[in-house]
């Protein structure tokens, strides 16, 4: 089975970033490609506590357990590609999705980048400003986790719900995006990767024991 897994970051479950959501998910679903969509945006989630737990543990978890972020590590591992989608919040991403790539990205490097070589993508709700900044917020979670990222990210306009649909560029945009996974996806399914060995920069990040 072959998966591809999306991360909403808007606390408006049924707004713009949605709408860019459903929209690439619809692509890959025709090729028959499984998909989930966690709502994260509007839920309580800690940032990261810089405790380092994870690094010692090698768990594949982050010691705080009581919000979504392990159901997303979780599930994020298993899936083959997965979409982060986030609205513009002053010219960046909402606050879940920060402490996500945060602890997410920590867990990932203590255990030795558990995401590399799989496939991402963003998509990106604004009103004006900030769009560029928002989507690199997400890839370079992407790229500093080994992961391979087909294009550029999806950039909806608008402001209130639904807005979105009407801008056809994005929606056109998204689509494309939707194409670009579904196809990387399918040829990476074939070629996993072997286990790697964590890098030694992991290591290094490790507490040192007295
Ligand atoms: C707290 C907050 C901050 C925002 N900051 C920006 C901003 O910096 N630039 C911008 O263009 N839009 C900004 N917006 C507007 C949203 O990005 C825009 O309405 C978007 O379409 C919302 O997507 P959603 O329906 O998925 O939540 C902000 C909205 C909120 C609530």
């Amino acid at each position: 089975m072959i998966k591809v897994l999306a991360i909403n970051g808007s606390p408006r479950k049924d707004g713009n970033t949605a709408i860019l959501i459903r929209t690439v998910l619809k692509e890959l679903e025709n090729e028959s490609i499984v998909t989930e969509t966690i709502q994260l945006g509007g839920k309580k989630i800690h940032g990261c506590t810089a405790c380092m737990k994870c690094f010692e543990n090698r768990d594949r978890k982050c010691v705080i357990d009581d919000d979504l972020v392990n159901t997303c590590i979780e599930k994020m591992s298993e899936a083959d590609g997965f979409l982060f989608g986030s609205p513009v919040y002053f010219l960046d991403v909402t606050s879940e999705m920060k402490a996500l790539i945060d602890r997410a990205g920590f867990v990932s490097y203590g255990n030795g980048h558990i995401f590399s070589g799989k496939v991402g993508n963003a998509a990106v709700a604004v009103r004006r400003a900030g769009a560029s900044r928002t989507a690199d917020t997400m890839l370079h979670f992407f790229l500093a986790n080994d992961m391979i990222v087909p294009g550029l990210p999806c950039i909806g306009v608008g402001r209130d719900i639904g807005d979105v649909g009407q801008d056809e560029e994005g929606i056109a945009h998204a689509k494309k995006i939707g194409q670009n996974m579904a196809r990387l996806v399918k040829i990476l399914h074939q070629h996993p990767l072997s286990k790697q060995e964590p890098a030694n920069a992991d290591e290094r990040m490790k507490k040192k024991k007295k």
